[in-house]
């Protein structure tokens, strides 16, 4: 049995994590935090059936765990994550804190980073991507909910050279359960009903730097992106639309050709046929990535579509398939394919 312990376990996050930790037949709570609910049962935070006792922060017995869950948000994070190391567990993080190499970009994007040693010790955990690295790993750097879909969907062809552009540009719009369990005035029930808006355009978002980040590994060049973000009147569920210029030799049977070669053993990555485009319904509630193509019309020019749900796999789905991988156990444990 692996023994896991949550910090910041009432936020979105953590309600999916001990929803999967419930059906995962390896798993054994060693503890659950929360500093607003502390000597409460979690039935009593979310309508659910689970009787653990939330512990403090502080008072969490990190050194009873062999992986502790960060799901807390950026800044809070990357201190925790010192405290679970120093304990002798393994860490998770589902916040921004370690998915950024240089502390540099983080400190644009963020602030200085309290903790830059960490950074270089820390795996971006994409599970598909760099399995071995997080087989070993102390500290993973779980992907943002955003990256996900379009790195799964750009990593096969920008490996092979396939695309013309070092520019992309990422039109997403994701459910409201991205912007976490406290409520503003932007994600309010009244703002977001009967209503689809853009925000964060013009290269502001701060899950920018990690995309290109990443695309930039798998190109060996610059890539930089256009990504532009929008709030769907949806709980959960990011469907991602991703415009691409090929070079000579690409067409679209070799876009998903190489998909399917790259994803064939994959359990949670699904490539939908020609002809087939992802909706949220193929993926929400699961912890399957979609990868779809079409042809833009123009030779040379297509249309990738991503969706995912972004509290899975694009947060505690895949920090559980992280899990999974790093001790050993069955990928598909404790979650939905
Ligand atoms: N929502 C998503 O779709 C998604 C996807 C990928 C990654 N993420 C990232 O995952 C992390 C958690 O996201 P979430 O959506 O679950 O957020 P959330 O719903 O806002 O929950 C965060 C929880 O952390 C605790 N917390 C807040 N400030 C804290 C602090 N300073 N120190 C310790 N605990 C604190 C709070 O619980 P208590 O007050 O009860 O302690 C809160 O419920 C964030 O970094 C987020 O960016 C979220």
């Amino acid at each position: 049995m692996v023994k896991v312990g949550v910090l910041g376990a009432t936020g979105y996050t953590g309600f999916e994590l001990l929803k999967i930790f419930h059906q995962h037949p390896e798993v054994e709570i060693a503890f659950l935090s929360s500093e607003s609910y502390a000597g409460q049962r979690y039935a009593q935070v979310y309508p659910c059936p689970y009787e653990e006792v939330l512990v403090s922060p502080d008072e969490a017995p990190l050194d009873a765990a062999d992986v502790v869950f960060l799901c807390t948000p950026h800044g809070a994070s990357a201190p925790l994550a010192q405290r679970v190391l120093e304990a002798g567990a393994r860490c998770i993080d589902l916040s921004a804190d370690f998915r950024l190499r240089d502390a540099a970009v983080y400190g644009a994007w963020y602030h200085t980073h309290p903790l830059p040693h960490l950074l270089s010790e820390a795996i971006y955990g994409l599970t598909e991507i760099y399995r071995a690295q997080i087989a070993t790993a102390r500290l993973v750097a779980n992907p943002g909910c955003y990256p996900t879909g379009p790195l799964l969907a750009l990593w096969p062809l920008l490996r092979q050279g396939a695309l013309m552009d070092e520019r992309i540009i990422i039109d997403a719009k994701s459910g409201v359960s991205g912007a976490g369990a406290k409520p503003s005035p932007t994600t309010h029930f009244v703002t977001v009903h009967d209503n689809f808006s853009a925000y964060n355009v013009g290269h502001v978002h701060r899950h920018t730097p990690e995309i290109e980040q990443e695309l930039s590994a798998y190109a060996g060049r610059p890539v930089r992106i256009v990504f532009s973000p929008h709030l769907l009147p949806v709980s959960r569920g990011i469907l991602s639309t991703i415009y691409i210029r090929t070079v000579p030799g690409w067409d679209l049977e070799r876009i998903l050709d190489a998909w399917q070669t790259a994803y064939a053993h994959e359990p949670f990555v699904n490539v939908l046929p020609q002809g087939s485009l992802a909706t949220l319904a193929h993926t929400v509630n699961t912890n399957r990535c979609a990868l779809s193509a079409a042809s833009a019309g123009v030779e040379g020019e297509y249309i990738l579509i991503t969706s995912l749900d972004n509290l899975l796999k694009g947060a505690s789905g895949q920090a559980v398939q992280n899990m999974n991988v790093m001790f050993g156990l069955p990928e598909t444990h404790g979650l939905i394919a």
